[in-house]
């Protein structure tokens, strides 16, 4: 892997020292030059069996039960296998999935619990729900030990039935080809992460969050508004770079052959995360309907709104910032869906979606609409696009043959001069997908530059757009071929 592509993500985080010894260590890391010693799992995570009637998921195996030495849990990758056979020491070791569960015991979320005003967060279903794996999150949200340490491979792979622990490892199973191990994994309810469409949605349920899913055993994950203001980071994930910051526990080489890899991750990601966050709009909806929830729920408008510096002169003031709404109205300025048309010109999906965002968002741009009326436009929109991506899932992405000339035209029509930080970073995040050459990646550094958090801030402290390096960038990515 290029480590290079650590840019993005890191960048806007921390432009700092900080992230260099990051992108450092990963690189070492993914050299395999870092010694991958394996620290001892405490003898509680046993394998969990479903014992009492409360236990409504499948069967979960935990982590531990894939730690063995000759299956998943070697020191080092074992070539000619179609599996390396040392995941489990690359995610203990180095994956930050890994160290989620004690996320909740540092001391930002000691002071998180105190400002919410509960008592522990790893005790916290809440909590729990996207920092352990989720299916066991309301047992271990009771039990006074942790049952699976940190987001657990079962969280992203599937609950892993006894079956499935069986037939994967069997002789005939290496053999069967990739189509029909689809309708393996679909059978023992595992998610065929070979797909990216599956996926991308598999990341998005912690990432960017979603209602409960009593089915799978898995309880609503909600970072709101509560939950920011309390101290938690900001969630703004795109698939790729993200991806490109996990230390990959798989073969890089399987993606060799396959040149669209990059834009299937990020144009499944697009639609994935656009889904899953009007899936949750809806659910918070739900909850105030119910006198369970606040409305507005203020993590659905825009952070940098409410969250502003008062500048003068500001570039908020520029022509067209406030097209189609009234100044001081509530804007909905989602990091999810500002790149939907793009990503509906690479998927060859039907533009009829455009105009049902379009509507949601302006319901969503005023503090007048009900619960009910958002609820209504959160599900219509929904509908839509859980059929795309079903679609996506069996048919895969299919781009235009032009696809680079006509993502970079689409990506031309923003309005640069009034790009809020999303919108920019979303695009910066596209340029960068496109770029994979080292001078390329070169030509983006004044982007990071404007969008990176500065030191000591967890957001782009007095931002403003910078429509010169982007129309830039994306004339000479438009010249290079
Ligand atoms: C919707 C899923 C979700 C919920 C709910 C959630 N988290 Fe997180 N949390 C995340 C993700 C994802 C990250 C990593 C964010 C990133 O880097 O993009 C994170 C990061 C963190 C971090 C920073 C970790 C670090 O050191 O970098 C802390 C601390 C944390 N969460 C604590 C909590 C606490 C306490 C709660 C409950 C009050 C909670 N989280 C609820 C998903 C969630
Ligand atoms: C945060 C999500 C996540 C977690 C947690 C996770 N994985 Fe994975 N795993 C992935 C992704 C993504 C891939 C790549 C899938 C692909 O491209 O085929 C993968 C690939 C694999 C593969 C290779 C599969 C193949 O067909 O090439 C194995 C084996 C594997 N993981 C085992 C594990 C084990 C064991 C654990 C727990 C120690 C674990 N994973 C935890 C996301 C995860
Ligand atoms: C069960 C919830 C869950 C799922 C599913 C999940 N993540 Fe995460 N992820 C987290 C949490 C929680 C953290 C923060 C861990 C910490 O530092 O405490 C995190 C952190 C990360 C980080 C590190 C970010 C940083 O700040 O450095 C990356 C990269 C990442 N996830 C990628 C992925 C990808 C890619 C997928 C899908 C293949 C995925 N995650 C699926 C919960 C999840
Ligand atoms: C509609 C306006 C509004 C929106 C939109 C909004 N917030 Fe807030 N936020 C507030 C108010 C009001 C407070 C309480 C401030 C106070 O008490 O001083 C607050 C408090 C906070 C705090 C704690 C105080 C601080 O400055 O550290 C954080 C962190 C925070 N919000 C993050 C976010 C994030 C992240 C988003 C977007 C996901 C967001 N907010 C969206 C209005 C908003």
């Amino acid at each position: 892997m290029n480590p290079l592509n650590l840019k993005p993500l890191n960048l806007i985080k921390a432009f700092s020292f900080c992230m260099l010894f990051w992108a450092l260590s990963f690189f070492l890391t993914s050299q395999g030059l870092l010694s991958q010693e394996r620290k001892p799992l405490p003898a509680k995570t046993a394998s969990i069996q479903p014992s009492d009637s409360e236990v409504k998921h499948p069967p979960i195996a935990t982590s531990s039960s894939c730690s063995g030495r000759g299956c998943h849990g070697g020191s080092e990758p074992v070539l000619g296998q179609i599996v390396q056979q040392n995941e489990f020491s690359t995610w203990i070791t180095h994956d930050k999935h890994g160290k989620a569960y004690e996320s909740l015991l540092s001391d930002r979320a000691k002071t998180m619990a105190k400002n919410l005003g509960i008592p522990l967060a790893h005790k916290d279903l809440r909590c729990l729900a996207c920092h352990t794996t989720p299916q066991i999150a309301q047992e271990q949200s009771k039990l006074d030990y942790p049952l699976d340490l940190g987001v657990g491979c079962e969280s992203c792979h599937g609950s892993a039935s006894s079956k499935w622990l069986g037939i994967h490892t069997t002789e005939a199973w290496k053999n069967t080809q990739s189509a029909a191990k689809k309708a393996l994994y679909d059978n023992e309810g595992m998610n065929y992460l070979g797909n990216a469409m599956v996926q991308a949605q598999v990341c998005m349920g912690c990432h960017v969050g979603a209602p409960a899913n009593p089915q799978a055993g898995i309880p609503a994950r909600d970072a709101n508004h509560d939950i920011m203001a309390a101290g938690h980071p900001r969630l703004t994930f795109e698939a790729l770079s993200y991806q490109n910051n996990m230390p990959p526990h798989w073969n890089p080489k399987k993606y060799e052959s396959n040149t669209n890899r990059d834009l299937e991750i990020w144009v499944t990601g697009q639609l994935a995360s656009l889904s899953s966050s009007i899936e949750l709009s809806s659910h918070r909806a739900e909850l105030a309907l119910n006198n369970q929830g606040v409305w507005p729920e203020f993590a659905e408008s825009s952070c940098l709104s409410c969250h502003a510096d008062f500048q003068q002169p500001t570039w908020r003031g520029k022509k067209n910032y406030y097209e189609g709404r009234k100044p001081g109205s509530l804007p909905y300025d989602s990091w999810t869906g500002v790149l939907l048309s793009e990503a509906l010109l690479i998927s060859g999906q039907d533009k009829q979606i455009t105009s049902l965002y379009s509507d949601f968002v302006k319901a969503k741009n005023t503090f007048k609409t009900s619960p009910k009326q958002a609820k209504a436009a959160a599900n219509t929109l929904a509908i839509q696009l859980a059929n795309i991506q079903k679609e996506i899932v069996t048919k895969g992405i299919n781009p235009p043959k032009e696809w680079r000339a006509l993502l970079l035209d689409q990506l031309s029509k923003h309005n640069l001069e009034t790009a809020t930080w999303n919108e920019s970073t979303q695009i910066a995040l596209a340029l960068s997908m496109l770029s994979s050459k080292k001078p390329e990646q070169a030509i983006l550094q004044n982007l990071w530059e404007n969008l990176a958090y500065p030191s000591g801030y967890e957001s782009p402290k007095g931002y403003s757009p910078n429509p010169k390096s982007l129309e830039g960038v994306l004339q000479k990515l438009k010249s290079s071929k």
